[in-house]
Order: structure tokens, then C-alpha cells, then sequence
């Protein structure tokens, strides 16, 4: 195992009186796999907290910790990505480390019919950790049958993305310094969308009340509903209006156009719900709006400039939740 170097840490971060204190548990996610948000324990997620805090100070510093210079992370998009995958690439960067990436599978041998399987072993041979989006359902998981590496899901198809969630998590944190106690609605595409699939089972785990708000054709499977242990406080409602002023958390989603299987039922959802002033002025002043982007028609621009708008500010935080996971998998943060 490869030793956390606290020391180079405070050395880079010392100019601004950052201390550096070092993991609890440094084996806690030593060389594992993140395929579900259910991969990491709530202790693991308050360390990522702290730790990724830590990488907030040191990238506002401008003092980028080269702590993973002999590593190397493959990033393996078969789907769309912006945020994420420069989100990934850049932490690793961030992080002293080099990154090769597949983010065009027409030009890869993909192209060519190689299986996912002889995909993930290339990776495999030419990197430490693999980043994997994939438009299926499990593809994650498969991948970590033909790999001893790391594999990290950053989406696969409507399952889950748990990273995603992580930077969820700490854009909350961040924001109310707990998260028990709060009222987070979730709106939009529950069916499809997998970001709202990992953040319902994380937010089980706290003191929260839950608000899912979808037309009835896309509510959250009952799989994932499943997970919401009894006892919770979940609403499951069409109307906004129910949640609005209760909210502390309003956490937006774009419809999933690329999963109809019928592209008139898609049409017939478009624009759904539509996050405008009007609804803005409903909300407490305290509340923040939150969406894990792209979005489409459901916040107004306007939107942007109101106090409550958290949404680019969360996807900012892609970049020191992911600098503090890959560190901590990789053992040396
Ligand atoms: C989300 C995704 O890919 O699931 N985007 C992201 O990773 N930030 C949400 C979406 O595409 O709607």
C-alpha cells in the first residue's frame, strides 16, 4: 500500500496555514470499486466531506497537491459527458496524475466490435483506476468482473451515479452545515434520472424529509423506492406547489430524452416543470436550487441570478469531491 504523504501535502498547502490532518482510516477506500452510492458507508462519505474540503482550500490557494504523479486514470465515456468527465480528468490532473481517455467510441475499437469486457482489461493494462460511463444499466458492475482495478461508475444508463451524489451531498454540507434535518424535493425525471436514484438512498441514511416530484409516468422505480427505509418522510406528489415553501433543497432534473423508447411520450412531458421567478419568490430565502446539469427548459435563465441558484456552484464541486475520492482509492490521501 502505497503511504499517504501527509507531509508533501502540508508542505504545498502550508502557505496558507492549511494543516493537513490525514485520513481516519486510510484503508477505508483503498483500492475499491464505487459502483452503487450503497459502496460507501456514511463514514466514508463524511471523510470524503473532509478531505474534499481540503482540496477546496488547496485549489483556491492555487496550490495544486501533486500527490498522484506515478498514477494513471483511464476515463471510458460511451455516453455524453461534460461535466463529469472533465470534472475527473481535471481533479486527476489536479492531482499531479495523468489521464487517458475514450470519450469518442467511434474512434476507439469499440467501433470495431471489441466487447466491453476486452475494453476494461486494455484500461486495465494501461492505468490505475478507470472512470466508466456507460448508457446500460450494470455496465459498471460488469466491468469490475474482468478488472482487479478501481472502477469508478459515473453513470450507467438510469442506475446510478454515485459521484454525483458524493458532490450532491457536499454542495449541502457545504451550504447548511448538516444535512439531517433538511427538506429535499427532488423534481422532474425520477424515473430515468440516476442521479436522483444514488441521492434518494444516500439521503436515507439521514434525518431528512424527502419530497419526490415527477409527472406519474416518471416517478422513481420501485427498486429505488424500496430503498427508502419505513419510517421516512416521503412525499410523492405531481405539484410542486406542495413542496415549495417547505423546501430547504429544490434539486431539479432534465427530462431523460435519450431513454424513451417513444419519442412522442417524451415530447408529451417536455417542459413538465419550469423553475421560474414566480416559483423562486414561493421559496424560503434560505433554500437553494440545485440541478446536476444539463439542464434544458426546467430553470429559467433568470433563475440564474437569484441568491438561491447553488447549481454551478455544485458542479464546481465535482472537481475536490472527485480530488479527494480518487486520492483516498488510490491510498494516498
Ligand atoms: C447527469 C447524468 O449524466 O446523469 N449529468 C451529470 O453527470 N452531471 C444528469 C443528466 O444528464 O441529466
Amino acid at each position: 500500500m502505497v503511504l499517504p504523504d501527509h507531509a508533501l501535502i502540508n508542505t504545498i498547502i502550508a502557505g496558507k496555514k492549511l494543516i493537513y490532518k490525514p485520513v481516519v482510516n486510510p484503508i477505508m477506500l483503498f483500492q475499491k470499486s464505487l459502483v452503487s452510492i450503497e459502496d460507501v458507508s456514511t463514514e466514508d462519505i463524511e471523510e470524503i466531506f473532509r478531505i474534499s474540503d481540503n482540496m477546496v482550500k488547496a485549489l483556491e490557494a492555487h496550490k495544486n497537491p501533486h500527490i498522484m504523479d506515478s498514477y494513471v486514470m483511464a476515463t471510458l465515456f460511451f455516453e455524453p459527458s461534460t461535466r463529469t468527465r472533465l470534472s475527473f480528468e481535471s481533479a486527476m490532473l489536479r492531482l499531479g496524475g495523468s489521464v487517458l481517455s475514450v470519450s469518442d467510441v467511434s474512434s476507439s475499437s469499440v467501433a470495431k466490435g471489441e466487447t466491453l469486457a476486452d475494453t476494461v482489461r486494455m484500461a486495465e493494462a494501461y492505468s490505475d483506476i478507470i472512470v466508466i460511463r456507460h448508457p446500460l444499466e450494470g455496465a459498471a458492475r460488469l466491468a469490475t468482473q474482468f478488472t482487479g482495478k478501481p472502477i469508478i461508475n459515473a453513470g450507467d444508463g438510469s442506475g446510478q451515479h454515485p459521484t454525483q451524489t458524493l458532490l450532491d451531498l457536499f454542495t449541502i454540507w457545504k451550504e447548511f452545515h448538516s444535512i439531517d434535518g433538511l427538506t429535499i424535493s427532488m423534481v422532474g425525471d425520477l424515473k430515468y434520472g440516476r442521479t436522483v436514484h444514488s441521492l434518494i438512498m444516500a439521503l436515507s441514511r439521514y434525518d431528512v424529509t424527502i419530497n419526490l416530484v415527477s409527472p406519474p409516468s416518471l416517478r422513481v422505480p420501485e427498486h429505488f423506492l424500496a430503498k427508502i427505509p419505513r419510517g421516512k418522510k416521503v412525499k410523492i406528489t405531481e405539484n410542486l406547489d406542495d413542496v415549495i415553501e417547505s423546501s430547504d433543497v429544490l434539486y431539479v432534473t432534465r427530462i431523460q430524452k435519450e431513454r424513451f423508447a417513444d419519442k412522442n411520450e417524451y415530447l408529451g412531458l417536455i417542459g413538465s416543470y419550469s423553475v421560474d421567478e414566480r416559483v423562486v419568490e414561493k421559496m424560503k430565502k434560505s433554500a437553494i436550487i440545485m440541478h446536476p446539469l444539463p439542464r434544458v427548459d426546467e430553470i429559467k435563465p433568470e433563475v440564474d441570478f437569484t441568491s438561491n441558484a447553488r447549481y454551478f456552484k455544485q458542479a464546481s464541486y465535482g472537481v475536490p469531491v472527485r480530488m479527494a475520492l480518487v486520492s483516498m482509492i488510490m491510498g494516498v490521501a
